[in-house]
């Protein structure tokens, strides 16, 4: 318990604003020791990024709470769990109308629930007047979305998994700044049946792999740290890239319902990442829970990355991004 009551009388018909850009990891959380706290059985490591964002605001009023996402009334029993859950944590409040613009294309396979619910977070706790730390609002927003606790720092950030609630927050790794580092983003459109990530890590974890790749992945975690510090793009490239690859691999080698998120475009993507590579083109590739490939490069590439794959692939559309920044209030 953060603090027993923290009911703002004044901003009670006050609308507040936050918002959070989305993060890719590079280092992947992919299965929960803890389905509860939403407790990771690794740490990981992600860039934030720029060119994504979502705004939520939020105001006291109605009876329930209530989700617009996008100017359209949506879903909100998702959003009213984890408002439950803030209000176990800071004290009870009055029922909130949520109002989220989306700046994350649907379709780029980059986590807007991170986004979402790191710019939910930070925009109820300023509304009910929670002065809280970053490490305190990612440890509140990880109950939302395990990879929301990231995105309330720019440029790079950890999330410790943590033995408990109190201990598995997220907080800015210490990386040296403008470093040239750019995510070229393939997008894939699939027409395939989602498998939403708590399904994907609760089948990857029935793998028989499972347990070395939680083990590989503390290894990689020391290694991706180094190399961030040594501003060594094509370590992290590497190390990102084996570190994806082994997580897609659980989710083909589990023994419950194995599966794949990669489509034959997700391959040939793969393959032109690979030949680029081969020609000394520095680009590696990161996936997340769908067919989209992130494609890691220097920002000096990038433009190069971009042509080749709309050469190679006229019909998927590409988007750049470089390091954002963490959570703002307007
Ligand atoms: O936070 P969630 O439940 O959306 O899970 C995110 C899982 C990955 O995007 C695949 C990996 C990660 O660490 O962001």
């Amino acid at each position: 318990m953060i603090s027993l009551y923290y009911l703002n009388t004044e901003s009670k018909l006050m609308t507040s604003t936050a918002t959070a850009h989305t993060n890719i990891a590079f280092i992947k959380y992919w299965g929960k020791k803890d389905t509860l706290f939403n407790l990771p059985t690794t740490s990981s490591i992600s860039l934030t990024l720029n060119e994504f964002y979502t705004k939520t605001s939020v105001t006291q009023s109605g009876e329930t709470d209530q989700l617009i996402i996008n100017d359209t009334p949506a879903d909100s029993r998702r959003i009213h769990h984890f408002l439950n859950i803030l209000r176990e944590n800071l004290g009870d409040f009055p029922a909130l109308t949520v109002n989220s613009h989306n700046h994350v294309p649907t379709s780029a396979g980059l986590a807007s629930s991170a986004s979402a619910f790191a710019s939910l977070t930070a925009a109820v706790t300023k509304d009910i007047g929670a002065d809280l730390s970053l490490s305190q609002l990612s440890r509140l927003a990880r109950r939302g979305s395990g990879s929301a606790s990231r995105s309330f720092y720019d440029h790079f950030a950890i999330w410790h998994e943590g033995i408990d609630d109190q201990s598995s927050f997220a907080e800015s790794l210490n990386a040296p700044a403008n470093l040239p580092i750019a995510l070229v983003v393939a997008e894939i459109s699939s027409s395939a049946k989602k498998i939403g990530s708590t399904e994907g890590m609760n089948r990857a974890m029935t793998s028989p792999n499972y347990g070395t790749w939680v083990k590989n992945s503390a290894d990689q975690l020391i290694d991706m740290k180094r190399a961030i510090e040594n501003v060594d793009i094509e370590k992290i490239g590497a190390i990102a890239e084996a570190n994806a690859l082994s997580m897609h691999a659980l989710n083909l080698t589990a023994k419950r319902q194995p599966f794949t998120y990669f489509t034959s475009e997700t391959q040939q993507v793969l393959a032109l990442v690979r030949r680029l590579r081969k020609q000394g083109i520095l680009a590696f590739a990161t996936l997340d829970a769908g067919p989209n490939v992130k494609i890691i490069t220097h920002l000096e590439s990038a433009q190069q990355i971009i042509k080749e794959l709309n050469i190679t692939m006229p019909d998927i559309s590409v988007k750049i991004a470089t390091s954002g920044p963490g959570i703002s209030y307007d």
